[in-house]
């Protein structure tokens, strides 16, 4: 309710009268022109936007070729094993005959009913992250407009990553009804991991750091991502036990179904801990670098009801004194986390990348990855290029060899 005054109240500031049937979508090229967000070269002259956006995400962001991306052999072959194409059908055109072609959609492209300004061709478009343009377009571009206005008028606040993490998870980690599950997976879907430091700056980033995204750096995005996606997973875990007789395979660590026969083998080696012999451990990569972060941000209250915790790391700004902690409490951590399986190693990787930047972030005000301990660490991703091929002992020793180089003190100063 006082939200919807508020929206009132700041439409007739801004002297917009929305008609309540117009479209709410404008579709990219909306943004795109020349003096808004389509500048071939980044420009200084607005604080919160380099002008260059649309560019940045028509030419090199993967969003923008989500829906091509469909329409090729391997989004056919996908389709075909899922049942959803029958007879003959090429890659270009197997969509327009698909059963339910919303399984793909829904995540590769923004199309809404009524909405005709968007086009599945745009795939994963502006408002696919920002939120229906249509109420606060033509006011955004005034003088003095601030975001907390467009806000109010549907914008989402991408400014906190938290929440943009949860938009983000709705396509690479799923929702109830959208998902990528185990048959998708077995059918050829790539598996869909995320860390939103790592996967914002390979989108490429398209923003830089102004008044209202300061969070976004020196760790927060990586503190913020973490504790969204556990709660995440814990909802989806908690919806699966309740409406299935047994969880989506994907939900489980990959290998501890995906490894071979041989006797003895590498399991039988290392052993069962905590489980009985022949049970699959729950995929936990998405609980095992949180435990650590918790640990060091919200020390006093890890006893206390989770969401408590969840809601003190998201809001949380990292320091350095935390920031070296954390470097090694996950070196001192390598063995468990390595031998958690092949995604928790991945996201080990991606934490010590992000905390390693955040550091140089924190220490000089840039964020080198250039720094000695920063390529080092780029060398664990060497480790981890093939799920099938991963081996956690190698890369339980490669993290630990990084102690030496890791800052002094952390703790303790
Ligand atoms: C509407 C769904 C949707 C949302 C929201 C979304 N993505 Fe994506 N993302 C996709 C799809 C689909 C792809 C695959 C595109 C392709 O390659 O065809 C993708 C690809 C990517 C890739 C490239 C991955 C690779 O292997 O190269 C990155 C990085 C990425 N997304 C980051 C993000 C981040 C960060 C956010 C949140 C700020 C986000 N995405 C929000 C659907 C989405
Ligand atoms: C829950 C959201 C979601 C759904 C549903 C979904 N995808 Fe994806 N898809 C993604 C994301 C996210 C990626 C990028 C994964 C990454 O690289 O991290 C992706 C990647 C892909 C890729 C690889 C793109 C490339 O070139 O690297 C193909 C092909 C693909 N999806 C096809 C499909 C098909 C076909 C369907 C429907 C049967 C489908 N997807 C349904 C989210 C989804
Ligand atoms: C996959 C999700 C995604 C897509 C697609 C996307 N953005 Fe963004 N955008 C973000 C995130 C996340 C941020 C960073 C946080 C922030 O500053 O708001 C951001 C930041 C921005 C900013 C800086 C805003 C500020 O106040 O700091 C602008 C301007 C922007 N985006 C425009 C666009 C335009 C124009 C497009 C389409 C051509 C687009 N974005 C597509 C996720 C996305
Ligand atoms: C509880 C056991 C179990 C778990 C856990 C599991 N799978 Fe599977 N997976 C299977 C079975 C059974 C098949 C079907 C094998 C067949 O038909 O030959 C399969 C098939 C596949 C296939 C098709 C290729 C092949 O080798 O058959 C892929 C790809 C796949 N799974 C990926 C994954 C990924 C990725 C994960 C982790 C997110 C995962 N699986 C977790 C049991 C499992």
């Amino acid at each position: 309710m006082r939200g919807a005054l508020l929206v009132l109240a700041l439409a007739h500031v801004g002297g917009i009268a929305e008609a309540s049937d117009a479209p709410a979508y404008v579709g990219p090229a909306a943004c795109s022109s020349n003096n808004c967000h389509g500048s071939v070269t980044p420009r200084l002259d607005s604080e919160r936007s380099l002008q260059n956006e649309y560019v940045t995400w028509y030419k090199s962001d993967r969003h923008a070729k989500a829906y091509d991306s469909l329409l090729t052999e391997r989004g056919l072959r996908i389709a075909r094993l899922l049942g959803m194409v029958q007879g003959p059908a090429t890659a270009a055109s197997w969509l327009e005959s698909a059963r339910q072609p919303e399984r793909c959609l829904d995540c590769h492209a923004l199309k809404l009913p009524g909405e005709p300004k968007l086009k599945p061709g745009d795939g994963v478009g502006c408002e696919a992250c920002h939120g229906p343009a249509g109420p606060w377009l033509t006011g955004h571009t005034e003088r003095g407009w601030e975001p907390a206005r467009s806000i109010a008028l549907g914008m989402r606040e991408t400014m906190d990553p938290g929440k943009a993490a949860e938009i983000c998870l709705r396509c690479h980690f799923g929702t109830a009804t959208r998902t990528v599950d185990h048959e998708m997976l077995a059918a050829g879907h790539p598996s869909l991991v995320f860390e939103l430091d790592t996967f914002s700056a390979n989108m490429p980033v398209h923003w830089r750091e102004n008044s209202s995204n300061r969070r976004w750096f020196r760790g927060g995005a990586w503190a913020a991502g973490q504790a969204v996606a556990l709660r995440e997973s814990a909802q989806r875990l908690a919806r699966e036990v309740r409406e299935r007789a047994w969880p989506d395979f994907s939900v489980y660590e990959c290998s501890s179904c995906h490894h071979d026969l041989r006797q003895p083998s590498w399991r039988q080696e290392r052993g069962y801990p905590g489980r009985r012999p022949g049970t699959p451990p729950l995929d936990t990569s998405r609980q095992a670098l949180f435990a650590l972060l918790a640990r060091a941000v919200a020390p006093v209250e890890s006893g206390r009801v989770a969401e408590n915790v969840l809601e003190r790391v998201r809001a949380t700004s990292l320091d350095e004194e935390t920031v070296h902690s954390l470097l090694h409490a996950i070196v001192d951590q390598a063995e468990p986390l390595a031998f958690a399986g092949f995604r928790t190693a991945q996201q080990t990787a991606w934490a010590l990348d992000a905390l390693a930047v955040a550091r140089q972030g924190l220490l000089s005000g840039r964020e080198d990855d250039q720094d000695p301990l920063c390529l080092r660490i780029e060398a664990l991703f060497g480790l981890l290029r093939d799920a099938a091929a991963y081996d956690p002992a190698r890369f339980a020793a490669a993290v630990r060899a990084l102690r030496p180089a890791l800052p002094s003190g952390g703790a303790a100063r």
